[in-house]
């Protein structure tokens, strides 16, 4: 008999260590089936979860309603569960190497809690062979207990894309994969359970952990190809955008658009698969590169802005500039890893007065994580104005709103593109 029925059938539990933007979703879906277990380091946002808050604001507290779930921050509860789920954080560290303590840490207390003929599936976003060469043995070695005799193992990785209302967990095609044919199937009748627009089972973990990542580098490389042509049109006078609308009437050219590229996925992910890649003597020269553009984009807009300055006969030293949005995407809260913080940093360093604003932003969390405070109100005085991400409550600004807000012969950047150029005295800029 396998895992899934006892699972279905409420015989056994399923675990999901880590409960953040991916854990979370991922742990409510499952507990409208299943009995699970939430576990989570972190006491507080544990807390918050047994009162149906959830610490990353993207669920409503209906999204706990009649959830068959224990939130806990006891690693000994693991031992309640037989099918573990793995979705801590996989960051960087200031050298763009990966950080791997998180997982590590969550294998070893996953290890702790294994028994005969349980499965642990992991989900954070990993390098080919992170799941079987680095976890794997932490597994081991904590339970004494041996992969694939005793225990299996799987890997499904995560496509959620946050402050998204429309592609939700259970409408995103799900990879999965197993350490051999039976788990396979036993992780995919689970998954096919809950995931509403199917299920792709890739032939080996290792397959499944490369597609995760290329999907986030290809992304991150296609952009970076736009931020690159966007810097060369800025010095031919040519509207990027309006370039990318006449190419884009072709079948096959791709849809993509200049940007900032922040955020714990896209700009982090790529970086994996360089480090596997190196310590298997091939240094990555597509990648790395697009990794450079993209991670140099925010002084190329601050050098713009001080060009449009002085060329406005406006000293940055006592220029005033507004900053519109300091999430790293549209509609989020979520501040991690945000390039408009690179941004406003780069202004600072050229002396200029610059003012904070977001709606959806905490300020708490702005002045802890980036030593920035935050402006309340916004005044009415300011030589320029950036609108760095596109909130919904940025979208429907007119020009005339910018100069109501700004001194004589104000600057719009407008780094999102969502507005048109202005004909009214405003200098529009966008990538
Ligand atoms: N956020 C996304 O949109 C997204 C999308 C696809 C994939 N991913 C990947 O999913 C993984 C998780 O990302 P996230 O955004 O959900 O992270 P997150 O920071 O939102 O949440 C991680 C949670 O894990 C907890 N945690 C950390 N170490 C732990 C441990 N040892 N044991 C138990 N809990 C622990 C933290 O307290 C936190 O609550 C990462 O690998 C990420 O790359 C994220």
């Amino acid at each position: 008999m396998g895992i899934y029925k006892d699972l279905i059938e409420k015989k056994k539990s399923i675990s999901v260590i880590g409960l953040g933007y991916v854990g979370l979703p991922l742990a409510l879906e499952f507990a409208k089936k299943y009995k699970v277990i939430g576990f989570d380091i972190n006491q507080a946002r544990v807390d918050m979860m047994k009162n149906a808050i959830d610490p990353s604001n993207e669920l409503d507290s209906s999204a706990f309603d009649e959830a068959d779930i224990e939130f806990t921050a006891n690693a000994e509860d693991l031992k309640k569960a037989n099918f573990h789920i793995i979705g801590v954080p996989t960051d960087i560290d200031s050298h763009k190497v990966p950080n791997l303590t998180p997982l590590k840490l969550a294998s070893k207390s996953v290890g702790a809690a294994l028994k005969k003929g349980d499965y642990v599936v992991y989900e954070s976003t990993v390098y080919p062979g992170c799941t079987e060469e680095d976890c794997v043995p932490i597994l081991e070695e904590a339970s004494g207990l041996k992969m694939g005799d005793d225990f299996k193992i799987g890997y499904s990785p995560e496509r959620i894309n946050p402050g998204d209302k429309e592609r939700t967990l259970t409408k995103i095609l799900k990879i999965v994969s197993g350490c051999d044919e039976e788990s396979a199937k036993e992780i995919e009748s689970v998954y096919s359970s809950i995931i509403e627009a199917g299920i792709y089972v890739a032939p080996t973990i290792k397959v499944a952990e490369a597609a995760k990542v290329i999907e986030n580098t290809q992304r991150d490389i296609n952009i970076s190809l736009m931020n690159e042509l966007s810097m060369i049109f800025d010095r031919m006078g040519i509207d990027t955008k309006e370039v990318l609308k006449a190419a884009g009437t072709k079948w096959n050219f791709l849809n993509f658009f200049p940007g900032l590229v922040g955020g714990h996925c896209i700009g982090v992910d790529p970086y994996y698969l360089v480090h596997k890649s190196k310590t298997l003597g091939y240094d990555p020269q597509v990648i790395l590169s697009g990794r450079r553009i993209n991670d140099g984009m925010p002084a190329f807009i601050a050098k713009r802005l001080i060009q449009m300055l002085i060329q406005r006969n406006k000293s940055p030293q006592d220029s005033k500039v507004l900053v519109m949005g300091v999430t790293f995407k549209e509609d989020v809260t979520d501040i991690r890893n945000s390039k408009v913080v690179d941004v406003i940093r780069e202004l600072m360093d050229y002396s200029i007065n610059v003012h904070v604003v977001d709606p959806h932003a905490s300020p708490n969390e702005v002045a802890h994580e980036y030593k920035l405070t935050m402006t309340e109100n916004i005044g009415d005085d300011y030589d320029a104005v950036i609108v760095a991400v596109a909130h919904e409550e940025y979208r429907n600004l007119g020009h005339d709103y910018f100069k109501s807000i700004s001194t004589k012969d104000p600057i719009l950047m407008d780094l999102k593109g969502i507005y048109e150029p202005s004909q009214n005295g405003l200098l529009y800029w966008r990538l």
